[in-house]
């Protein structure tokens, strides 16, 4: 449950054994003692509900096995003393009470240091925290800029990290928000699906996360279809880009010019979700509203300030970040488009999901007594939902590339139900839908085509693999 403590397991039920004593040796080998506790923290995929959360809206993701895991001990000294099981990532040591952040070029330990200062202000505010230095070995498994969400692992173990030696204790909700809050010093505006998911999976289980305040409701995949993985090994770094933040302020201004047309008053108007909020609507309506007030074309940034009656510094200030101010013209029709039509594809793939659930424990009834809803009909649901999720994030949404649609294209031909591309997007990876029994099948279908392009065996290996369901965050103890 939600409101549950963050686990805690013992060393010898760690699954993969053999990694966590690679890791426990080279961190003796780095500090000569062992560590005093581990974490780890999975990436997720998102199954559907892209660039969503973050406008007030509900998505759908599972955690995959691939974690983010922490060996640390306190050092007594007044240093943060961080290292990369893998030599490509430099060491860092910075002191505890003076380090930046760099949001211009992140480096992976800035992750890091996004968890320790999110945990030292959340223990401040509840007394006054004395800073302690830590020595710190980091392993990921997790595909880096590959829209699995390496980055919010991170910073959710870091947190993790940090928070078990102050001797505090926060619930899987609390570290939630907290991760949410503290991975914005990197300088994203993320929305909260990452580091929900990341605390709240359970294994088996996918999960409806919905936002303010974050809350998860288990999801049961339908029988005999599993999910693939497949990256188009494009790198897209959201932090060291300004794609993501962009979209982030499209929304905001969609949001506020749509309130502005319809009379609300658009100052207290941040995400599209008020819109439908004040008004009482249906996402349908919604969409209505979206078609009948926004013209095709691109809207200036004059046009959108003679609307909302400010200068462009006072529109700067209210509605746009750092890293949007530049921006002079935005696509406001196509965007809250996409955001609309995609939370009503969410909660359509919730209820495909929930109803076939319920028809397997005999809850569906009509005047005929149960009905047996066909479990081949609900996956094809299931993978139309997705292959419109592409549609829209390609065509309206402007967050794919070239070689991930071309990925997803030949997902679909090589026999899934549906594809689509997951997390942040403009590169990274893409989810299938296939049928069991088409499961071998299409794994080979998508080997040739990695091969065609020539990508060697041992990135194929890392770029193309079956993702079930698995479990969230825990800390793990030298019991
Ligand atoms: C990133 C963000 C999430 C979400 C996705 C897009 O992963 O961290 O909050 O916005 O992109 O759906």
């Amino acid at each position: 449950m939600a409101d549950e403590f963050v686990p805690e397991i013992a060393f010898s039920d760690y699954e993969d054994q053999k990694r966590i004593n690679v890791l426990k040796a080279k961190f003796f080998e780095i500090f000569s003692s062992d560590p005093e506790y581990y974490c780890r923290a999975p990436g997720r995929v998102n199954l559907i509900g892209e660039h969503i959360d973050y406008c007030g809206y509900g998505v759908l993701p599972m955690a995959i096995d691939q974690d983010i895991l922490i060996a640390a001990s306190k050092n007594g000294s007044s240093k943060l003393k961080l290292y990369n099981l893998n030599d490509k990532y430099g060491a860092q040591e910075v002191e505890c009470s003076s380090f930046e952040i760099d949001k211009a070029s992140p480096k992976w330990y800035h992750y890091f240091l996004c968890g320790y200062k999110g945990v030292i202000e959340k223990l401040n505010a509840k007394k006054n925290c004395k800073l302690f230095g830590l020595n710190v070995l980091v392993d990921g498994s997790v595909p880096p800029c590959a829209g699995l969400s390496s980055s919010s692992a991170l910073v959710c173990a870091s947190s993790l990290a940090t928070m078990m030696p102050s001797g505090c204790k926060f619930t899987k909700l609390e570290m939630a928000e907290l991760c949410q809050h503290c991975e914005k010093y990197i300088g994203t505006e993320g929305g909260g699906m990452d580091q929900s998911i990341s605390f709240l999976a359970q294994k088996g289980k996918a999960k409806y996360v919905e936002f303010n305040p974050i809350r998860g409701t288990d999801v049961q995949i339908p029988l005999g279809g599993s999910f693939v993985i497949a990256n188009c090994c494009v790198e897209m770094n959201k932090a060291a880009t300004d794609h993501f933040n962009i979209r982030v302020a499209e929304c905001r201004l969609a949001a506020q010019v749509l309130a502005n047309q319809i009379n609300l008053n658009w100052r207290d108007v941040k995400r599209l979700v008020d819109v439908q909020n004040l008004l009482n609507l249906s996402l349908e309506k919604c969409l209505k509203l979206v078609e009948r007030h926004f013209h095709i074309t691109e809207y200036s940034k004059e046009e959108i300030c003679a609307a909302l009656r400010v200068t462009e510094q006072e529109l700067d200030e209210i509605s746009l970040g750092p890293r949007s101010r530049h921006v002079k013209t935005f696509k406001l029709r196509q965007r809250a488009e996409h955001v609309y039509s995609e939370s009503l594809r969410v909660l359509n793939f919730k209820d495909v999901c929930n109803k076939f659930s319920s028809s397997l424990s005999g809850n569906t009834k009509d005047s005929e007594g149960d009905v047996q809803i066909d479990a081949s009909a609900t996956l094809k649901r299931l993978g139309d939902l997705m292959n419109l999720s592409h549609r829209s994030c390609r065509d309206d949404y402007e967050c794919s590339c070239k070689e991930l649609d071309d990925l997803v294209h030949h997902s679909t031909s090589s026999g899934s139900l549906g594809c689509r591309l997951t997390g942040a997007g403009w590169g990274g990876c893409c989810v299938s839908l296939v049928e069991d029994d088409q499961l071998d099948d299409f794994i080979a279908k998508m080997k040739n085509y990695y091969k065609q392009k020539g990508f060697s065996d041992s990135v194929i290996e890392m770029s193309l693999f079956v993702s079930n369901p698995g479990q969230g965050a825990a800390i793990i103890l030298n019991k």
